[in-house]
């Protein structure tokens, strides 16, 4: 089998994941490149593997970083999935380690891509295993975070054509599609720029995935009634930044502090009475508002209270757009954060991870 003869310095992690807004338009993953437009479809008058997922489109994007290992788009530049060789791994991150392997992951990725156009006979740059698909369930929101689009727009449902929220014959019809020709999905993450428990269909997709053998997880803002349905899931991340109600509303603006503690209590509380193995847990974005050591420790005790699986201490490098809130000042590095876990050991599962 012929290799690339490019020296590959270049790899982008979303090559076998797709991005599908609610209204079915597939931009260059939930980053930099969410206002490119790769492929927009109608859903139901299309085949989802051949018209979307294998489409001349989204095949170019993967050929020209692993084939080529050129850049896509301009905005490849600034985005989280894109391994260069030589730089740090998280672009964003002061203290992120270097990209390591970049060519072999290159180079093995673009290995299969030649195989599956041997034996499958699809045209080069297909794909046979979905790794992930990241669906946007519902893309309004009920709050207004500054650093979001639903938080900075005026009017944020003006940037999209509708629908807003996915419809499930769309859903079930993608599954369908896939599974005709024998493509695998990894899992679906529920999450993109809106709120996804706002979508009613909600838990008939999350049943349908599970009856099709799919991994699924789900961010929430956690706002709404706990639904038991979710604990088909493998994972909730419930978005709760803060560990008291004024904490939490500098950046959770319109959140309700009571419903999202209540949300994710209950999550906890309904797994054990099931038997359920859905991993609760509690995404906790550090910004300047909510990362003091009391702050911390409060969600520490509280993790213990509810009974959740895992507190994890998120760092970002994005505040609110107009400043309001910012970045965190001190828990601003994995070491920084692993220090402050160290000498407050107060939940057996607290970690910190980059966002
Ligand atoms: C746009 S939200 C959509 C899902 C849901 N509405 C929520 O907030 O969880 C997608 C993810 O972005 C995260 N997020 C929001 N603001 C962020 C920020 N300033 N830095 C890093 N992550 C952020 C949320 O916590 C969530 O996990
Ligand atoms: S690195 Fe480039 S091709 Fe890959 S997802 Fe980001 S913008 Fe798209
Ligand atoms: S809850 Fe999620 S989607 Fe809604 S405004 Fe906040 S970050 Fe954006």
């Amino acid at each position: 089998m012929l290799l690339p003869t490019v020296e590959h310095k270049l790899y982008c992690w979303a090559w076998n994941r797709i991005y599908i807004k609610a209204n079915g338009r597939v931009p260059c993953w939930c980053d930099s490149g969410e206002t490119h437009t790769i492929i927009h479809n109608n859903f139901l008058q299309n085949d989802f593997v051949t018209d979307i997922v294998n489409s001349p489109e989204m095949r170019k994007m993967r050929l020209d970083i692993l084939e080529s290992s050129q850049r896509y788009i301009q905005e490849c530049a600034n985005c989280c999935c894109l391994l260069t060789a030589g730089e740090r791994k998280f672009k964003r991150y002061h203290d992120s380690e270097q990209a390591d392997n970049v060519q072999q992951q290159a180079s093995a990725a673009y290995r299969s891509l030649k195989k599956i156009s041997v034996t499958r006979d699809w045209p080069l740059g297909s794909i046979e295993k979905i790794s992930e698909i990241q669906l946007e369930p519902s893309f309004p929101c009920n709050l207004r975070c500054p650093g979001c689009i639903h938080g900075i727009h005026k009017s944020p449902l003006s940037t999209e054509e509708p629908p807003y929220l996915f419809p499930i014959e769309w859903f079930k019809h993608m599954l369908d599609c896939t599974k005709a020709h024998n493509v695998e999905i990894k899992r679906i993450q529920y999450c993109g720029k809106g709120e996804p428990t706002l979508n009613k269909a909600l838990p008939d997709m999350i049943k349908y995935a599970h009856d099709n053998n799919i991994g699924q997880s789900i961010d929430t803002n956690s706002n709404q009634e706990f639904n038991d349905t979710y604990l088909l899931l493998d994972k909730i991340n419930c978005s709760i930044d803060g560990s008291s109600k004024e904490a939490y509303g500098t950046y959770r603006r319109k959140g309700n502090w009571n419903k999202a503690i209540d949300f994710m209590g209950t999550a906890a509380k309904h797994k054990r009475q099931t038997g359920s193995k859905c991993i609760i847990r509690w995404k906790y974005i550090l910004f300047d508002t909510t990362e003091s050591i009391e702050q911390l420790n409060t969600a520490q005790k509280m993790a213990c209270e509810l009974g959740i699986d895992e507190l994890d201490f998120v760092i970002t490098a994005c505040g609110a757009f107009d400043s309001s809130v910012l970045p965190p000042r001190y828990m601003n590095s994995i070491k920084a954060v692993q220090q402050y876990i160290a000498d407050n050991p107060i939940f057996h599962k607290t970690m910190v991870s980059r966002s």
